[in-house]
């Protein structure tokens, strides 16, 4: 509230030092109305406008405060002559934002042109409408489920103009017939759901006196965060529109637990702001429509309809209540030749450009035309400032891709539910472009399985990655005799223990050192057969990033072989000088550790050369 106050009060500081050179224009009569009845506020106002100078005047400005334009997200302005049942034929007024030197930086100027010059003594009648978004604030911001939403909504009882103001009133439509509280100036009424300011009397250029209204509202403040629109043409027979919604719930933030007993049971009471249900309202001869969220098809949803109108009723998962989100596509086709005409050589899209549904805010829209491939020279027309840019979009069959026009608006009304163009030249040629590309395609398709059956695969023998796998299966095939060789090794070794492991049951030394004597001969063969492959590793580049591991296995392998031999020895001669079980045991003890730290050392290395 403080805020809101300080507010108000700069902006009445600025205006009552700023004296308009503007006052030769004077406005006799302004009605204006507020409609606080949904999210979007809209003013209407009604002018009657008189020249009291000598000078004829061609421009009309309005003027709002800047926290008041910032959120303006259309305004209007039509003029006729004559009075009442005279009235003439209304004519749009070019509007232009421009800004006089010395006005000050919190009022924001639109200047209208006249389409003629008013004259000495003549007058004319404005109308013009204003859509604002992002108005109404929650107060609290925060409610629980069995609050009631209310909202703050702040303006200024005489309209702010830069011209001397004869006779002015202004409505303020509230969505119910209760309020919570108002500024209650002279003249102020409350009836029905409507607060009345006014009439007020010759007001001074840049008069201010600033109203706040306090009131509840329930309506569905259902905001898209975010909506995409792609409307897809098919020469085929098809519009397709696809649209994907980010959709929040833009009142009053709701606190603690949500009861969907409670909602249920007394919706009116229990979460009064929440909204169930969407209203698409789709064109007549829309078909195949569908509603669907990240889950899948949403089936809690119903199309009715006339011969004027389909209306697609979707409805969320869950209720939606303050600051709760939620996402979803809903998806329809539309016959081609409802929407796309010719004129001249080219052909234009003629299409709706926003939501379909009523009462959305939507605070970035983007409407996509995807154009049959093969579309030249595309333009758009929209009949509101957008920001334009172009894209390809691929899909099956396509080659060059399917042009597509991408518009971009924010702060998007229902009002802005106008119709846009998109023109664009096509060669009906390229309409036989994907069956013959099908023709053609399967025809290849067979010429290759044909090419395909009589073809010789093999790897030209000459060829340098021929040669490099020639050359690295030869290294493999090194590697796994070497691997052989010392599998052998380990394998004689497993025999000498186990001699050992007999004489000590048998005491039998012949037979144990018969046993030392052929493996001393089986070894010295294998070391004999793996010089030539470790030496044919050393030479290979291919071998390089390996060698060392290999190298290593065969160092570890002929240490172990080493201490085996040791302790074979001494075991042996222990036994022939008879010394006891325990004190061999205790001479070998050293010699046994090294074996066990080798024989995991060169289990590992072997490990890692079976998987190269
Ligand atoms: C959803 O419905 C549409 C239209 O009825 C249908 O084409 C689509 O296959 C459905 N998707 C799922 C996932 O059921
Ligand atoms: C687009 O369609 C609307 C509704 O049918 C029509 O009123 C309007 O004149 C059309 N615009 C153009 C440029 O054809």
């Amino acid at each position: 509230m403080i805020k809101f106050k300080i507010n108000l009060l700069v902006i009445l500081i600025f205006a009552i030092h700023f004296a308009p050179a503007l006052s030769d224009l004077l406005i006799s009569k302004l009605d204006r109305r507020i409609d606080l009845t949904s999210q979007i506020v809209r003013m209407t106002l009604t002018l009657r406008v008189e020249n009291t100078g000598p000078d004829p005047v061609s421009e009309f400005s309005f003027t709002f405060p800047s926290h008041q334009a910032d959120n303006l997200a259309l305004f209007v302005a039509v003029s006729t002559e004559g009075k009442g049942k005279n009235r003439g034929s209304a004519t749009n007024l070019p509007l232009e934002v421009k800004q006089p030197a010395d006005s000050p930086p919190s009022l924001v100027w639109y200047v209208a042109s006249l389409p003629k010059a008013l004259g000495k003594g003549e007058s004319l009648n404005i109308d013009a409408l204003a859509v604002f978004t992002h108005m109404l604030r929650p107060f609290p911001e925060k409610i629980t489920q069995a609050e009631p939403q209310l909202f703050l909504f702040q303006d200024t009882a005489h309209f702010t103009s830069p011209y001397n103001v004869k006779y002015q009133t202004l409505v303020v439509k509230l969505p119910s017939e209760s309020v919570e509280s108002y500024t209650k100036i002279e003249n102020a009424k409350f009836s029905g759901s409507d607060i009345k300011y006014g009439p007020s009397e010759n007001l001074p250029a840049m008069s201010y006196l600033p109203v706040i209204v306090h009131f509840p509202s329930n309506k569905p403040f259902a905001v898209a965060k975010e909506l995409v629109r792609e409307i897809e043409i098919s020469h085929w027979g098809n519009v397709q529109v696809t649209e994907h919604y980010n959709l929040i719930h833009g009142g009053a933030q709701s606190i603690g637990e949500f009861s969907r007993l409670d909602f249920q049971t007394r919706p009116n009471v229990h979460g009064a702001s929440a909204f169930r249900n969407l209203i698409a309202m789709l064109p007549p001869r829309a078909h195949s429509i569908y509603y669907r969220d990240a889950i899948g098809n949403i089936s809690t949803s119903n199309v009715y309809g006339d011969s004027s109108k389909t209306l697609l009723e979707i409805e969320p998962r869950y209720p939606m209540v303050g600051g709760w989100k939620t996402s979803f596509t809903i998806g329809y086709g539309l016959p081609l030749q409802d929407y796309l005409f010719q004129s001249g050589g080219t052909r234009f899209l003629n299409f709706t450009f926003g939501s379909p549904m009523n009462d959305v805010l939507v605070e970035n829209l983007t409407v996509k035309v995807v154009l049959p491939e093969g579309s030249k020279d595309l333009s758009v027309s929209v009949p509101f400032p957008v920001k334009q840019s172009q894209e390809t979009k691929y899909s099956h069959l396509d080659i060059a891709g399917r042009p597509t026009i991408v518009v971009e608006k924010v702060n998007v009304v229902p009002e802005h539910n106008q119709y846009f163009q998109v023109h664009y030249r096509f060669s009906n040629l390229s309409l036989l472009s994907e069956p013959l590309m099908l023709i053609f395609g399967f025809f290849s398709l067979f010429v290759a399985c044909i090419i395909y059956m009589h073809a010789d695969f093999t790897i030209s023998k000459s060829s340098p990655s021929y040669l490099a796998k020639l050359q690295w299966d030869e290294v493999l095939g090194t590697i796994q005799q070497l691997q052989d060789v010392i599998n052998r090794c380990l394998s004689i070794h497993d025999k000498l223990e186990a001699s050992l492991r007999a004489l000590s049951r048998t005491g039998d030394v012949q037979a144990c050192k018969a046993v030392r004597k052929s493996a001393d001969s089986l070894l010295k063969d294998l070391s004999k057969e793996s010089k030539p492959l470790l030496a044919f590793l050393q030479s290979s580049p291919q071998a390089a990033h390996i060698l060392p591991k290999v190298e290593e296995l065969v160092v570890k392998e002929r240490d172990l072989q080493e201490k085996i031999m040791l302790k074979h020895t001494t075991v042996v001669e222990s036994y022939e000088k008879k010394s006891g079980g325990r004190d061999i045991e205790n001479r070998v003890a050293s010699i046994q550790q090294k074996i066990s730290a080798l024989k995991q050392e060169v289990d590992d290395l072997l490990e890692f050369v079976e998987n190269i």
